[in-house]
């Protein structure tokens, strides 16, 4: 990844792109979460986002699958002439980053690296707890992150797969995902985590929930709002920010209709969305 930035640090641009997009995709809906944080950190960006609601959820799958998912969407944000790429899906960014970062070459970035350095950053006693889907649990990408910033640092994971179905249906605070949660969360803590990683586009929807089941003396770590703090740094490191200081809008693409969880999360994190376009992939 940092040597396509480099690339673009070096290369003088043959057209201004700073006022293209941002290109942000997701599995689904859930990838919202980055957008929200993406619009606090930089208000004047506009932003496209495809969300791959024909096949999501991605957590479950394979490698093989994820990263071909994963090249698709990237093609369409690139024909939509998005100036850099988000990958929201913590899914995707712990299976398909290295393959799209090979294979395009537009600045790529996920959400695993910044979550885990502000682990590194947060933790005390050096217990990091992260909890995603199977998938990215299985792949070990943020151990391998953490490790990178931290061979010291000791981390627990756990796979929490029914936890996008709940906020899916809306049920940030019933008493029902709460149960699920104590369910995941009392073995890291028994294990003594000083911190825990939000690993899922979803998870920052239950950030109260979470918070109460875990205490104050555990840091919550937010991979979107530290992923959107690398954005905006890396756009203003690459003189891709975009110059005016004008309204932005925001387009979503869906690959198939999902307009309850569209309304619903849109509304819990309060987001305008100027445009909704359906594309089939086929
Ligand atoms: N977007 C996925 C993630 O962040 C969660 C939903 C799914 O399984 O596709 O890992």
């Amino acid at each position: 990844m940092n040597q396509q930035i480099h690339h673009i640090c070096h290369t003088p641009l043959q057209d201004d792109v700073s006022h293209h997009p941002i290109g942000v995709f997701d599995s689904g809906i859930g990838g919202l979460t980055v957008v929200a944080a993406l619009q606090k950190h930089l208000p004047h960006e506009n932003i496209i986002y495809i969300g791959d609601t024909a096949r999501v959820p991605y957590g479950g799958k394979s490698q093989a699958t994820v990263t071909r998912y994963s090249q698709e969407i990237t093609t369409l944000l690139l024909a939509e002439k998005a100036k850099m790429i988000v990958i929201a899906c913590n899914t995707a960014s712990a299976l398909a980053l290295p393959t799209l970062t090979n294979f395009y070459s537009l600045p790529i970035h996920g959400v695993i690296e910044p979550g885990a350095f502000a682990a590194v950053k947060a933790t005390r006693n050096g217990r990091i707890g992260v909890i995603g889907t199977r998938a990215t649990i299985a792949s070990q990408a943020y151990q391998e992150a953490i490790y990178r910033f931290s061979q010291n640092a000791h981390v627990l994971s756990s796979a929490c797969p029914l936890l996008v179905p709940l906020v899916e249906e809306g049920l940030f605070e019933d008493e029902i995902t709460r149960r699920v949660l104590e369910r995941y969360l009392e073995p890291l803590l028994l294990q003594r985590i000083d911190t825990l990683v939000l690993g899922c586009t979803h998870y920052p929807l239950l950030k109260k929930l979470i918070a109460n089941i875990i205490g104050p003396d555990v840091t919550l770590v937010d991979s979107a709002e530290n992923c959107a703090m690398t954005v905006q740094s890396l756009l203003e490191k690459n003189h891709l920010a975009r110059k005016e200081a004008a309204p932005s809008h925001l387009e979503v693409l869906l690959t198939d209709t999902s307009e309850d969880f569209l309304h619903i999360a849109a509304h819990a994190l309060h987001i305008k969305i100027a445009k909704v376009r359906i594309s089939t992939l086929e």
